[in-house]
């Protein structure tokens, strides 16, 4: 979804505007554009497709500029042209904007009633010329002064979403922005502030932080960061220091972000587990964790709302925490959630898994589930994120920044905070005795190394993703916690090579899609030795003896389902605790090593946002 960059300090260059474009392109974008202001007046450039087409015209903007803006556009309300690309300039306005104004049609009626031409096709354009509109109209106070009441009257006028950028002319050193449902963070350095829709965009810069809430406006100048409310009420907030670095936003001499980061699946799990889980006690910490402060005892079920990836980390939880905690776990799509009717009360915890802590489906759900009383709690992976503020308490998944547009190691942190969540419930709630509790930290703590190795097989997998990239169409299935890692195998599998597969539970397979198999399916079967070994290796058989091919994961030394197999991936030997983590790896290793020999985009599959801010 679109990003939104800003500067006012000293002086940036056109290539300060750039790269910090590039560090939000893994949100999705369809087109660019930059706004540099000088004493000679504004300069705007603006591209379709990916950045590399803006940066041809770089040379055309001034060497410096002491504010600017910068924007990459997934495009909503007209095509991904330039002419529809923002920024959109309305006399000294200039602004771009992330979100969706929905009452754009009736603005537009009458802005062009008064005379304001319309040269795109954009909900955003609406934005630039009522600003303009309103400016005009105010006579007296300095022209900082009218911008800021101009936008609190603008602001009371759009319904839908917004994160603007916008400079003024005028005001040669000031930078302007309001925010409602679209994520915003300030940061601040020596002489210098910034604005952008995600910390990823300005770690190079600062690591001082501070996330703009809803309905409020912001006034930036080179040593000040000013918010107040939309009805002009001053508002102070301190900035916060975010441990991100530059180094885990490179590539880090991979291939691929994505390759990256499934090979930091181990980091990812040991930092989520840092702290949170006391070896010498065998206990949870509770504080850590960030769930101290929620009536864990006297709860009576959970409700866990999650999209794509987090949702099968939310569904593979629910098998855990279930077994640990002894609580009714129910788990839902957020797009659904929300309008099904509520039945949440006050000893309901309903957890949002979100990696971005941005996902307007989430964010919308869990708004809904708090209006009804229910108590929240975020498990997100951008710290200070717009769901980490709606919530009561925050757990954070701590995967480190994650690039790739498909999510994976974020997946592997998001499964390991909510086992730890499990865990904080079943110690609070007494469901597991000292003994049990303390197996279960033992179990948790030798995840990242028993995953480490699961990463062994890379070069296998990439051998194997010859025989499977020319297919149109793959089946996976799984049994208990392994279904919803074959969900998850399947839709890292469309996501990344857009070749069409689906997932099915084992057992349901005689319901219907048995009907699918023939010589030319392939089913990958996720059957390593669990509780549920038996039936899916009579699964495999009921494939086998109607002529399917079996891509089989299942133990290294598991001779009988080697034989069964036509290809076997063969995993460590782990408990059925840690089971799941080390089969994911391969899976998003399986996806990773397919779309790369079919040659597609890897990192930013068509189609496809990391931070889908749109309903
Ligand atoms: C998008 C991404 C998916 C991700 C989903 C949920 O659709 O392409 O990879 O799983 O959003 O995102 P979230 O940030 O809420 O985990």
């Amino acid at each position: 979804m679109c990003g939104v960059i800003g500067y006012v300090g000293a002086g940036a260059s056109p290539s300060f505007f750039l790269n910090a474009l590039r560090r939000l392109e893994y949100r999705g974008y369809d087109s660019a554009g930059i706004a540099m202001l000088t004493a000679d007046g504004v300069a705007i450039q603006r591209a379709e497709g990916k950045l590399s087409q803006l940066e041809r015209k770089l040379d055309q903007l001034p060497a410096k500029a002491k504010v600017g803006i910068g924007h990459t556009r997934w495009a909503t309300h007209g095509k991904p042209t330039e002419n529809n690309a923002h920024p959109h300039r309305s006399g000294p306005i200039v602004l771009l904007h992330n979100g969706i104004i929905e009452n754009y049609r009736q603005l537009k009626e009458r802005l062009v009633a008064r005379g304001y031409q319309f040269l795109s096709e954009t909900d955003t354009e609406v934005a630039a010329h009522l600003l303009h509109d309103e400016y005009k109209k105010l006579t007296s106070g300095t022209p900082e002064a009218r911008m800021r009441s101009a936008l609190r009257s603008v602001v009371g006028q759009l319904k839908g979403a917004f994160a603007f950028g916008i400079l003024c002319l005028d005001t040669p050193e000031v930078l302007y922005s309001a925010k409602l449902g679209s994520p915003l963070v300030v940061g601040q350095a020596e002489g210098e502030t910034f604005m952008a829709s995600g910390i990823t965009a300005l770690v190079e810069h600062t690591r001082q932080f501070m996330v703009v809430e809803d309905h409020e406006i912001v006034v930036l100048k080179p040593e000040s960061v000013e918010i107040e409310t939309f009805d002009g009420q001053p508002v102070t907030r301190p900035f916060q220091r975010v441990e991100w670095s530059v180094a885990m936003m490179e590539k880090g001499g991979y291939r691929h972000f994505m390759l990256k980061e499934i090979h930091e699946h181990p980091i990812a799990i040991a930092q989520t587990l840092n702290g949170r889980v006391q070896r010498d006690s065998g206990t949870i910490n509770l504080t850590d964790l960030g769930v101290a402060k929620l009536p864990l005892k006297t709860l009576s079920r959970l409700q866990i709302i999650a999209c794509g990836t987090s949702y099968y980390a939310a569904c593979l939880s629910k098998y855990f925490i279930e077994a640990t905690a002894r609580i009714p776990v129910e788990v839902d799509l957020a797009s659904e959630y929300r309008y099904r009717a509520s039945t949440v009360d006050s000893k309901t915890l309903v957890v949002a898994v979100s990696q971005s802590g941005e996902t307007a489906d989430t964010l919308q759900a869990i708004k809904a589930a708090r209006a009804n009383g229910a108590q929240t709690l975020a498990v997100v992976n951008v710290p200070g994120s717009t769901i980490a503020h709606m919530c009561h308490a925050e757990s954070l998944t701590k995967a480190g920044p994650e690039i790739g547009v498909a999510s994976t190691k974020a997946f592997a942190a998001q499964l390991t905070a909510l086992y730890l969540l499990g865990l904080a419930l079943a110690q609070e709630r007494q469901s597991l005795n000292d003994a049990q509790l303390r197996f279960y930290v033992d179990e948790l703590v030798k995840i990242p190394s028993l995953v480490e190795r699961s990463l062994g097989l890379s070069d296998s997998i990439e051998r194997l993703a010859n025989r499977y990239h020319h297919l149109s169409s793959l089946l996976f299935i799984g049994r208990g916690p392994q279904w919803p890692i074959a969900l998850e195998g399947s839709l890292k599998l469309k996501e990344l090579s857009y070749i069409h597969a689906e997932a099915y539970a084992a057992g349901e397979l005689k319901h219907g899609p048995i009907a699918l198999i023939d010589e030319n399916m392939h089913v990958v079967c996720l059957a390593p030795r669990d509780a549920y070994y038996e039936k899916t290796l009579s699964n495999i058989e009921e494939i086998k003896a109607r002529g399917g091919r079996i891509l089989a994961v299942g133990q290294e030394n598991d001779s009988q389902l080697l034989q069964l197999a036509d290809d076997f991936i063969g995993i460590p030997e782990c408990s059925e605790t840690v089971l799941p983590f080390v089969t994911a790896v391969p899976l998003h290793l399986l996806a990773y090593w397919i779309a790369v020999r079919k040659g597609t985009d890897v990192d930013q599959p068509r189609n496809l946002a990391k931070s889908v801010t749109v309903e």
